[in-house]
């Protein structure tokens, strides 16, 4: 390839990408999947690699750039980032005081139309001032999203800063965090920029990104956010902007800050050039024409507060906290006196039943058992009305969240829906509460036994947990595992959910998620349902569709065998990469390549140690200090290792260190070594080409998660669900034995297989089969076109 034909195909590439990024992030209409924008992202990274001058600043690999800083630099904001001034809802006594639900909300209600027309009074009356007469109004209605403040400038169109609002007048300029963004472009689309736009809006975590992001934080073994906001706004100000690239972070703009060589006369233009440029904006807004055709819009389908399947907030991705209302007319704007921190022309609102604090009254405790016996506090409460549907129980999280809101038994308690679904207590009113209560302690609660079982509970150190160790034995361990093994992740088994997977164990049918497959579908039909007084069978059809399910089952991959195990931290994701560099149980409880990883992981902290410029005496203070303070027995055994082994490497002379840490590094050389054989083993095996996917062996799985699979393989438990595995004829196989789970791509598009002789893992029409999955043909007999 020649330089220019580089350049060529470097511009289409980033051109491309580009694209895409706008597709996803700003119309929400992806055209490829994650998998083909990788490889094209990769092969940019390829070409800029091998021709360096072709790395431009906007290029998209070039997001993520710089190295982490010290600290932020505070800039001034040309025009300062006021907030908005809100409207509240006030609580008339008589209101509050009707029983009926609905009557009362609609009587707050109709006191925030009587404010929002007073707004619009006012607005008139001070235009009127300045000889502006208007019957109507026009006002522009929009979600107030709920993320973290941002302003971006552009000048003559290309991105020159990112800064946090900060108080309002001066923020942190974070331009390489928000060049990480790409929803948010390096350039502007269009073709005549003006000198400068400061484009306005929120950073944010969509619902579902947030969700998928703390599954990874705790399936990683680090803390989960409490909120997609709070995530957000601790992302943005984290000084690594590799860091922040790694987060699912995007935007929304909704207003203009300093603007010079442009104007518009109306907010609904601005929008409308915003989402022009290619500058993600809200779906959803709309000019109303007069105060009465905007509390016609709020009151019908903007808003929809009486109706939670239509309501706004589940039609963006992300939470949005009120509904705006803004003068269209810019020139209006300057006519109008600002209010103490926020602007005259606009004002913000809840929806009544967006904000009713929902307060009740918590009658008590539960406390349940998890999978991994986690136990987790559940607040009982007087059932309330909450964002649109009735709420009797809300998760309390752990004993540590509790002490931390001071929540005890007969608490009044405000109650609020995380991301819309997840009921939570928010706080607790403490003038409302009982002079004899008492500070819940769980352990005590529970009289240090669990609530299912009986066992003594012990408290995980490396967790806020208390847990009941009693795995085989404790019958709610066992319902969760067989909801978890029964899930379409897992095992896909429909129909053994939630009540099914009770009654099995405590009528026993069974104790555990195994036994599922020596059941009979004429004795499964009589499993009852219901109580004692009032049977309810489960009968032949749903027993015959279970039974049915349970034995498909048995040839799923190992992949999903592994992570319908339940086995901590091997969730979808590392199920799938330990799977697929083992050939079947029996392979991975005695896995090299996981017994590499841990080594690996103790070398490195080894040859840390030992590095001749490392601070170790520094490091055996600090931990002798730490011995003062710890008082938690395991760890101190921990801490006291640590320093013996310090003192070790102090004593030894420069040159032993130097030779040592050689050494050392060498070593973990060998492993990884041997560790990208093992993965490579896949690609030799099925192609010496390049552009197949290659396996990043070294990266994929976390020493924790090879720890922990290795734990399960060697604990009793372990090795007696692979005997029953054995028993029962199952043998899942995994990525070496069924390259499938590996490649979705048509690896073999183009290519001829023959296939003779004895296979190891799978017969001759299974792998025909495979290879035809995977676009290549299946030939009879040896010809010059065979690959
Ligand atoms: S307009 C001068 N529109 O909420 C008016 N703000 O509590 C400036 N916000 O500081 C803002 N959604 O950071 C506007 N659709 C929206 C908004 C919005 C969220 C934020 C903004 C503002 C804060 C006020």
């Amino acid at each position: 390839m020649t330089l220019s034909q580089a350049k060529s195909r470097h511009d289409d590439l980033a051109a491309e990408l580009r694209h895409h990024d706008y597709l996803y992030y700003v119309e929400g209409k992806p055209s490829i999947g994650d998998f083909e924008y990788d490889k094209l992202y990769t092969e940019l990274q390829d070409l800029e690699a091998k021709y360096p001058t072709l790395v431009t600043p906007d290029s998209p690999t070039q997001r993520v750039g710089g190295a982490p800083s010290k600290e932020f630099t505070r800039i001034e904001h040309l025009v300062p980032m006021l907030s908005l001034e809100k409207i509240r809802a006030s609580d008339k006594p008589t209101s509050s005081e009707e029983p009926n639900v609905e009557l009362r909300k609609r009587a707050q209600d109709e006191n925030t139309i009587k404010e929002l027309r007073d707004f619009d009074n006012t607005i008139r009356k001070e235009l009127s001032r300045h000889h502006v007469r208007s019957e109507k109004i026009d006002y522009v209605l929009e979600p107030k999203v709920d993320g973290v403040s941002i302003s971006v400038h552009y000048r003559n169109g290309k991105l020159v800063l990112g800064a946090t609002r900060g108080d309002g007048r001066s923020g942190d300029d974070i331009t390489t965090n928000i060049r990480t963004i790409r929803a948010i472009p390096l350039e502007l689309k269009t073709k005549n920029p003006p000198a400068l736009l400061e484009v306005r809006g929120e950073a944010f975590i969509s619902i579902l990104d947030f969700e998928k992001m703390n599954n990874k934080l705790e399936e990683s073994g680090q803390e989960p956010f409490p909120n997609a906001r709070n995530a957000t706004a601790g992302t943005l100000k984290q000084l690594d902007p590799k860091l922040v690239g790694s987060r699912p972070i995007r935007a929304v703009f909704y207003a203009l800050g300093a603007i010079e060589g442009i104007n518009f006369e109306t907010h609904s233009e601005s929008l409308e050039y915003l989402k022009q440029c290619g500058l993600p904006t809200q779906s959803h807004w709309w000019v109303c024409h007069g105060i009465d055709d905007a509390i016609r819009r709020y009151q019908s389908d903007v808003v929809c507060h009486y109706n939670e399947a239509k309501d706004l907030r589940t039609k963006v991705p992300y939470e949005v906290d009120g509904i705006v209302l803004k003068v269209n007319k810019t020139a209006y704007w300057r006519l109008i006196p600002d209010k103490a921190r926020a602007p005259g022309y606009a004002i913000v609102h809840k929806p009544i039943p967006w904000i009713t604090p929902a307060e009740t009254v918590l009658n008590s405790i539960t406390v349940q058992v998890g999978r991994t016996g986690v136990l987790t506090p559940v607040a009982e409460l007087e059932p309330v009305f909450v964002q649109g549907s009735t709420i009797s129980r809300a998760t309390l999280h752990n004993e540590d969240e509790i002490t931390r809101k001071d929540i005890r038994i007969h608490d009044t308690v405000i109650i609020r829906k995380a991301g819309m679904v997840i009921p939570e207590v928010v706080e607790v009113v403490k003038s409302k509460r009982p002079a004899d209560s008492q500070p819940f302690h769980l352990e005590t609660y529970v009289k240090g036994k669990c609530p299912a079982c009986g066992q003594p509970i012990v408290r995980d150190p490396q967790f806020v947990a208390w847990k009941c160790e009693n795995v085989a034995g404790c019958p709610a361990q066992s319902v969760r595992r067989v909801q978890f093994m029964a899930q379409r992740a897992a095992l896909d088994i429909e129909g053994l959910g939630g009540g099914v997977a009770e009654s099995l164990v405590e009528t026993g049918f069974i104790q555990d998620a195994l036994d599922l497959f020596s059941l009979k579908k004429e004795k499964l039909a009589e499993l009852n349902l219901g109580t004692k007084e009032e049977p309810r069978v489960l009968g032949l059809k749903n027993a015959t569709k279970i039974v049915d399910a349970l034995e498909k089952s048995k040839s799923l991959s190992l992949e999903r065998w592994l992570f319908a195990l339940g086995i901590p931290r091997v969730g979808v994701i590392n199920a799938q990469e330990v799977a697929k560099l083992h050939n079947n149980f029996e392979d991975l409880a005695k896995s090299h390549i996981l017994k590499d990883k841990l080594l690996i992981k103790q070398k490195e902290l080894q040859a840390k140690l030992v590095n001749p410029s490392s601070p170790t005496e520094r490091l055996r203070l600090k931990n002798e200090t730490m011995l003062q303070i710890e008082v938690n027995e395991d760890r101190r055994e921990t801490i006291k290792a640590e320093i013996k082994k310090l003192k070790e490497v102090e004593s030894l002379d420069k040159n032993d260190r130097h030779e040592l840490h050689k050494r050392l590094n060498e070593e973990i050389r060998e492993i990884e070594k041997r560790l990208r054989d093992a993965g490579d083993a896949l690609e030799v095996t099925f192609s010496s080409k390049k552009d197949v996917p290659v396996l990043d062996v070294s990266h994929g799985i976390e020493p924790e998660v090879a720890q922990s699979i290795l734990n399960f393989f060697d604990s009793k438990i372990g090795e007696k669900i692979q005997h029953r595995l054995n028993k029962l004829g199952i043998n899942p196989l995994g990525g070496k034995a069924r390259p499938n789970i590996v490649m979705e791509n048509p690896l073999f598009a183009g290519k001829r297989f023959v296939l003779t002789g004895t296979l190891q893992s799978m017969t001759r029409e299974e792998a025909g089969a495979a290879i035809r999955e995977r676009g290549g043909e299946v030939g009879g007999s040896i010809s010059k076109n065979t690959n």
